[in-house]
């Protein structure tokens, strides 16, 4: 694993390519499977006006895709939750708000837009947290899923990709905080996993 110094060196210097093992979903296949996921969102919530909550920072890229196809009327907000240390890529003890939203959920359909659901526990801390706030649905909207690391049992309504157990970055996804903006997922090399 690179140290933060390391990795800034590389950022600069080499770019994604030096970490890159193989691009695991084009920038193609993510603007198709967004609008999918938009248009089966647009149908369902069809005559109501979601709340899309965005949990930062890993699932803007994803919003602002999946915003952009919607056609059902919509507000957004943020939240963000922090269960990981700097720099670490296992998660660690209970997740935390840092940042919970302005909007008030009660009655309204809250929909979470999250980049991966990994263990499971950032999110079911999210949902357990609104779910005591009474709004009148709330579901999940994740563009990956990697259940082999699953720890605790998440409902997932729409899902964009399940992936395998390898660490990913790019669009909206960090490799410490680097490379989010790439508009593709890649496969991090093995020997910085
Ligand atoms: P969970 O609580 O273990 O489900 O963690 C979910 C969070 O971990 C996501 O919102 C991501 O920020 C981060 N995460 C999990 N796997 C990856 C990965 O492969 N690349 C980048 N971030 C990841
Ligand atoms: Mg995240």
């Amino acid at each position: 694993m690179l140290s933060h110094a390391q990795l800034d060196a590389v950022a600069h210097h080499q770019g994604y390519t030096a970490l890159l093992e193989r691009v695991l979903i084009s920038e193609e296949q993510l603007r198709q499977r967004v609008a999918e996921l938009a248009e089966q969102i647009s149908r369902d919530y069809a005559g109501r006006t979601p709340l899309l909550v965005c949990i930062l920072r890993g699932g803007v890229m994803f919003l602002t895709d999946l915003m952009k196809h919607l056609t059902v009327p919509h507000h957004v907000d943020f939240m963000a939750v922090s269960s990981y240390g700097v720099g670490a890529r296992a998660t660690r003890g209970q997740p935390r708000i840092t940042l919970d939203l302005n909007t008030d959920v009660r009655d309204r359909h809250v929909l979470l837009v999250e980049d991966i659901i990994d263990s499971g526990h950032t999110i079911d801390h999210v949902l357990r947290l609104l779910q005591t706030r009474e709004p009148a649905s709330l579901r999940v909207c994740a563009l990956l899923d990697k259940p082999a690391r699953r720890e605790v049992y998440v409902p997932i309504t729409y899902l964009g990709f399940e992936i395998p157990d390898e660490f990913v970055f790019g669009y909206g996804l960090d490799l410490d905080e680097y490379f989010r903006n790439l508009p593709f997922i890649g496969v991090v090399k093995k020997e910085y996993q």
